[in-house]
């Protein structure tokens, strides 16, 4: 501990320390606040890293005061300003920390529409009572245990809130699309996307509504009001990266899992609903291929190597099958109730995603190679 004292009579002085200290936590924070402006995932991740550095090192500051203190009576003065300041750093550090944490990382739960993602951060509607969005057919509940009910009613009402999410998802792209110039078969399909993932959120809510024994609806989302477009200084590689991860590989998976739910669901509303699901989740999966093949297309030589750098970059690990929060219900719940009402089981996911993002890899080659593009999921 010595030589730690020893540094304010070195050339490299605790009060040197102590500014570059303060220096790289303003940083910190105003790294932070810039990069949740931005709604960039990646910068987000480089600002919790640094702001979890200045921590520990604002940690270490506070030890080496508190010995400094009680061994160096007559630097006294320093070494209290020097506590109190690492005091008040150590909380704010933490916390842009945290913080930037949370704004990167968003939960990784997204069936069955396109996520909406608002400063990198994905986002749906809190619910309250309420019958409005709930039109469809009711599921036949006679049978099913009070904890099954429960937790159909939970993981349905989940997949409500993404559903109604891609509505806005497919309005901001839409809207991107008019502003690059996009073709008009593009901006209809993607409107049309829009329209169907409407009818897929009601749907949702009335069979949720019917295991719950009382209808939920959406309240307001405030952070649509306020979201920035997100896209940064290049819309159209925003665009064609945003399609490839949320639509080619999201939406083709929400494809897989809802056409394996209506496979082995008994009951006619939830093997209905997943059937629609997986013809209608394929279809913008479809669409966001055809995007990405304009952007190439218009983007040339710059798009063909950042999607191809983006195909590689794609998350290994895909959306759970519920929150970690839910696990106790769907746990209490019959196993065999719980697929017979279009449930497809958590130990499935992991499998079903490995193999849509090996697919998905392999269509961003054959496109980028010229090749016409092959899905062996289809011909499956
Ligand atoms: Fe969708
Ligand atoms: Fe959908």
């Amino acid at each position: 501990m010595e030589s730690e004292l020893d540094l304010s009579e070195r050339r490299l002085s605790l009060p040197t320390i102590w500014r570059v200290i303060g220096g790289m936590g303003i940083a910190a924070v105003a790294l932070c606040l810039l990069a949740a402006a931005l709604g960039s995932e990646g910068p987000l991740i480089f600002v919790a890293m640094i702001a979890g550095i200045v921590a520990l090192i604002t940690f270490g500051v506070i030890i080496t005061s508190i010995v400094g203190l009680s061994r160096r009576p007559d630097d006294r003065g320093f070494f209290a300003a020097s506590l109190i300041g690492a005091i008040v750093l150590l909380p704010v550090s933490l916390l842009s920390s945290l913080i930037a944490v949370l704004f990167a990382s968003g939960p990784a739960i997204a069936p069955w529409g396109r996520p909406l993602r608002i400063r990198g951060k994905m986002v749906h509607p809190e619910l309250r009572p309420g019958g409005a969005w709930a039109a469809g057919p009711s599921p036949e509940v006679d049978g099913l245990s009070p904890a099954t009910r429960e937790a159909l009613a939970t993981l349905w009402h989940h997949d409500a809130q993404k559903e109604h999410a891609s509505v806005p998802a497919f309005s901001r792209l839409a809207w991107l699309l008019a502003g690059l110039g996009a073709p008009a078969e593009l901006l209809e399909e993607t409107h049309r996307a829009g329209v169907q993932e409407i009818d897929h959120a009601r749907r949702c809510f009335a069979l949720a509504g019917g295991y719950a024994g009382a209808s939920l609806t959406v309240e307001p989302i405030p952070e649509i009001l306020q979201a920035p477009l997100g896209v940064g200084r290049d819309p159209l590689l925003a665009v064609a990266l945003e399609s490839l991860r949320d639509g080619c590989l999201v939406e083709d998976f929400n494809a897989d899992v809802a056409a394996i739910a209506a496979e082995h669901a008994r009951d006619p509303a939830a093997r209905e609903l997943a059937t629609i699901i997986a013809r209608d989740e394929r279809e913008h999966a479809a669409l966001a291929w055809a995007v990405v093949a304009w952007c190439v297309e218009v983007g040339g030589e710059r798009m063909r190597r950042a999607i191809a750098e983006a195909a590689d970059d794609l998350p290994k690990e895909g959306p759970k099958a519920y929150a970690d929060h839910e696990a106790a219900i769907v746990a209490a719940a019959d196993p065999q109730a719980m697929i017979d009402h279009g449930r497809v089981p958590a130990e499935r996911w992991a499998g079903i995603y490995a193999r849509r993002r090996a697919l998905t890899c392999a269509r961003v080659k054959a496109m980028l190679a010229g090749a016409p593009a092959t899905d062996a999921a289809r011909a499956a």
